[in-house]
């Protein structure tokens, strides 16, 4: 049985080796399994969370033109984080247990949701500096070894990449508005800044899942590049629009083509994503009551999918 599972994994990683896909029926390593329920599961859960600072501006979003369009967007979140729990069902878990470890708080989601939407050019920043960073995140996974996720993140980057440019657009629009409005992005920028470079989880070397992830061809570049990456697409976007980034030591560095950047506040990182950033509470807080508000529509749509089941089965036979 030992000498099997042996075999097995070897010819699993000569499978990824040779650049194939992995599907949900394949065989594949316990361990790679768990590992993608976790990060999948993780990152269904940032989109569902991620709705929260942006719905919070729906009803205050300056035009009827802008209210429009952040609706759309934070509707194209939960499409997001529906499509990756189906995508993570796959791997055999239910989605009930997932989202019950998100709203007890046993479960992780992105870092960056834990901050306060102040003022309405804050929806401009998340859309340029968060969609950004999972664009950049993204667009690698979209080449994961394990095929329901990859083809996943080809969908969600297309509308990723709408949001950022409507972010950047509220964004650019209010630097080139008055002085008031040009201080409000300013602001923005200045405090979403650093947790956007949190997004990319920690240092290489301080990442306890990249070795393993990578070996898998789950990841196929590490924190550190993909950070780097978003630096250097997002210190043109900053002088375009003549907004500073908030760091004393950026710089460009001519021998390795990139713009260097200062320390990362990493013990604020570890408080948000242990539960202590400024507003985990509240996220989970209003997680779980809308969760509990939506229990009716569950019912309902339980009871409907009872009723026309067999209708349906039997019309498709
Ligand atoms: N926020 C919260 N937790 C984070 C984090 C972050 N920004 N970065 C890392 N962590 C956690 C990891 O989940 C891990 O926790 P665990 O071992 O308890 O599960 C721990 O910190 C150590 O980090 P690692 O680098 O070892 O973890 P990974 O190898 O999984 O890498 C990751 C972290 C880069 C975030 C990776 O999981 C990933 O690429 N995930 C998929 C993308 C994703 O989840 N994006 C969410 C962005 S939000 C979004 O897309 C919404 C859109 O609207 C903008």
């Amino acid at each position: 049985m030992a000498a099997d599972s042996a075999a097995a994994e070897r010819a699993f990683d000569a499978r990824i080796a040779a650049g194939e896909t992995i599907e949900p029926k394949d065989w594949m390593p316990e361990r790679y399994r768990k590992q993608l329920i976790r990060m999948m599961s993780q990152h269904a859960h940032s989109e569902i969370v991620g709705m929260l600072p942006e719905g919070n501006w729906i009803t205050r979003a300056p035009t009827l033109q802008r209210k429009v369009g952040l609706l759309a967007k934070v509707q194209d979140e939960a499409g997001h984080g529906l499509y990756i729990y189906c995508g993570t069902e796959t791997l055999g878990v239910d989605r009930t247990e997932l989202v019950d470890q998100l709203l007890s708080g046993k479960a992780k989601y992105a870092s960056i949701f834990n901050y306060p939407t102040l003022s309405w050019a804050d929806i401009g920043t998340i859309g340029w500096f968060v969609d950004g960073a999972a664009i950049v995140n993204q667009t690698m996974l979209a080449k994961a070894s394990y095929g329901p996720y990859a083809r996943a993140m080809v969908r969600i980057c297309k509308e990723e990449n709408f949001h950022k440019r409507q972010g950047f657009e509220i964004i650019a629009t209010l630097a080139a508005g008055t002085p008031e409005q040009r201080r409000m992005a300013q602001d923005a920028v200045n405090r979403w800044w650093w947790p956007s470079l949190m997004m990319f989880g920690p240092n290489d070397k301080d990442s306890p899942n990249s070795a393993e992830l990578t070996k898998w061809g789950v990841k196929r570049k590490g924190n550190d590049e993909l950070r780097q990456r978003f630096v250097n697409l997002t210190v043109a976007h900053a002088k375009a629009i003549d907004l500073v980034l908030p760091d004393p030591d950026l710089r460009y560095n001519a021998e390795t083509g990139n713009w260097d950047f200062g320390t990362i506040d990493w013990a604020e990182f570890d408080r948000v994503i242990h539960g202590e950033g400024p507003l985990n509470r509240e996220r989970l807080a209003a997680r779980n009551k809308a969760h509990d508000e939506g229990a009716w529509v569950r019912a309902a749509a339980s009871a409907y999918a009872a009723k026309h089941a067999p209708e349906s089965a039997s019309r498709a036979a």
